[in-house]
């Protein structure tokens, strides 16, 4: 079961989070899979507007991971710099892989895919001509061997 959804500008990605937060449980997994300049980020902005987030949401490439307060939790995980499975592990980075409490958002998360838990979110962007992205949300990746 997968829905695609086309977005014409960042607005329109931003306007897609906050649709997805709305549907977001507390230890819920939001994996991102798209190139440099996607939209990942963009959604991560429009899932914390969802989430009632006020601080601004920024890349998270530089430090891995930030923790953001709204009505639950938003960790924002980037694994574009990570190396293996391991430096994920020193860093604890498994802890939000699933969370406690609140939902974690994963970009570059193919990057770490045996780490993403069962039952993830994967939303995977295209870039179409222009401005539109196209979205692909699935429980599950095309091809898992887990499916
Ligand atoms: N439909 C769209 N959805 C999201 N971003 C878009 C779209 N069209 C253009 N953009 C632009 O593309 C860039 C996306 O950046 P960002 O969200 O940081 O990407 P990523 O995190 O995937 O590298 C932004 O500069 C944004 O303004
Ligand atoms: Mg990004």
């Amino acid at each position: 079961m997968e829905r695609v959804v086309i977005t014409e500008g960042p607005e329109e990605t931003v306007a897609l989070g906050v649709e997805l937060a709305a549907g977001l449980r507390s230890g819920d997994v939001v994996a991102l899979v798209g190139g440099l300049g996607a939209g990942k980020t963009t959604l991560v902005q429009g899932i914390a507007r969802g989430l009632f987030v006020t601080e601004n949401v920024s890349s998270a490439s530089f430090v891995l991971a930030r923790t953001y307060r709204g009505k639950m939790s938003l960790h924002h995980l980037d694994a574009y710099r990570i190396e293996s499975l391991e430096e994920l592990f020193e860093v604890g980075l498994d802890r939000y892989l699933p969370p406690d409490e609140g939902v974690t958002v994963v970009e570059w998360a193919d990057k770490i895919y045996d780490l993403i838990p069962r039952g993830a979110l994967w939303v995977t962007i295209e870039f179409l001509d222009g401005d539109r992205r196209k979205f692909t949300l699935r429980r599950r990746p095309a091809g898992s061997p887990r499916s």
